[in-house]
Formats: structure tokens, C-alpha cells, sequence
């Protein structure tokens, strides 16, 4: 496995383009789910400078904190619920360029201003993870980083 990210491009299409292909060959062959998300959020975490980066997963009929990057965080959130409960329940990614105009908003972090919630989904196309990403200053997220963070999520749907 290698040890190293070589992350070339100073926008961010180039740099999700050289990011994605090694954050899912650190995890090709690993079945272990805690392993795999664990090194994929940290790949992600070196690669942008962003608050928050991590998983919360699908258990039990509500979302529970998984592997990620940064300050400790809300252990559980219902579905529905903020923004990760929320694509949960839509099935959707959500971009939300300022989270103080976002309903329902869970504050985890009095440091966060934006935010982008990709789910994660099964062979049975049913949301068993999402992956959460924060950042502490606002319109930190766009579709680019919609259209690959969704590109990741479909390689670790078989994790779960
Ligand atoms: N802000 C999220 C909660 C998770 S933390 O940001 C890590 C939400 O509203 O769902």
C-alpha cells in the first residue's frame, strides 16, 4: 500500500482528479469497513483544508458517528434530522453553501460555515452511510465537489 498522496493541480477539479484514483486504491482489497473509511477520510483530509471530514453510518434507524478527521463531533443524528439526516432521508447530496440558512442545522462545531453531505449507497441502492464534510468558512463546496465526493461514495458502497 502506499504511504504517500501525490497531490498535483492547484484548483480543485485537478486535485479531486489525482486524489480519487489513490484514496480508493489505499482501500482496494480491504474489506475491513472501519479500516477502509478510516484511510479514505484521512486521504481526503490531507488532500483540502476543510474542518471536518468523516463518515457517520447507518445503524440501527439513525446515523452513527464513523471514522473521520477533526473535532469531536455529535455521536448520533436522527433521520431527517440536520444535514447528514437529511440526505439520508432524501437520498441525496447536499450542498449547503451557509449552514446558518440551513433549517435544522446541527452545530457540531460553532466553527463551521459550510458543508457537504454525499451519501453512501448499498448494491440495494439504500443510503448506508454519509459522508460529511465541513468547512469553517462559507460557499466552501459546489457541484465539483458534489459530482466527485459522489464518484468516491460509489467506491465504498460495497464496504457495507
Ligand atoms: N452539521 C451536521 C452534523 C455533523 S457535524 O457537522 C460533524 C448536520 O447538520 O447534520
Amino acid at each position: 500500500m502506499a504511504e504517500h498522496l501525490i497531490l498535483d493541480g492547484e484548483g480543485k477539479d485537478e486535485r479531486y482528479r489525482s486524489l480519487i484514483p489513490q484514496a480508493l486504491a489505499l482501500i482496494d482489497g480491504e474489506t475491513d469497513q472501519t479500516a477502509a473509511l478510516a484511510n479514505v477520510g484521512a486521504a481526503l483530509a490531507m488532500a483540502f483544508d476543510w474542518l471536518w471530514t468523516g463518515f457517520y453510518l447507518v445503524k440501527n434507524g439513525e446515523l452513527v458517528l464513523g471514522p473521520f478527521q477533526g473535532p469531536i463531533a455529535c455521536t448520533r443524528i436522527k433521520r431527517g434530522k440536520g444535514v447528514c439526516g437529511t440526505a439520508w432521508d432524501q437520498a441525496r447530496t447536499l450542498v449547503v453553501p451557509d449552514v446558518e440558512a440551513f433549517p435544522g442545522h446541527i452545530a457540531c462545531s460553532s466553527h463551521s460555515r459550510s458543508e457537504i453531505v454525499v451519501p453512501v449507497f448499498n448494491a440495494a441502492a439504500e443510503v448506508v452511510a454519509v459522508l460529511d464534510v465541513d468547512a469553517s468558512h462559507t460557499e466552501a463546496f459546489d457541484e465539483t465537489d458534489a459530482r466527485y465526493l459522489e464518484q468516491l461514495a460509489a467506491g465504498l458502497g460495497h464496504l457495507f
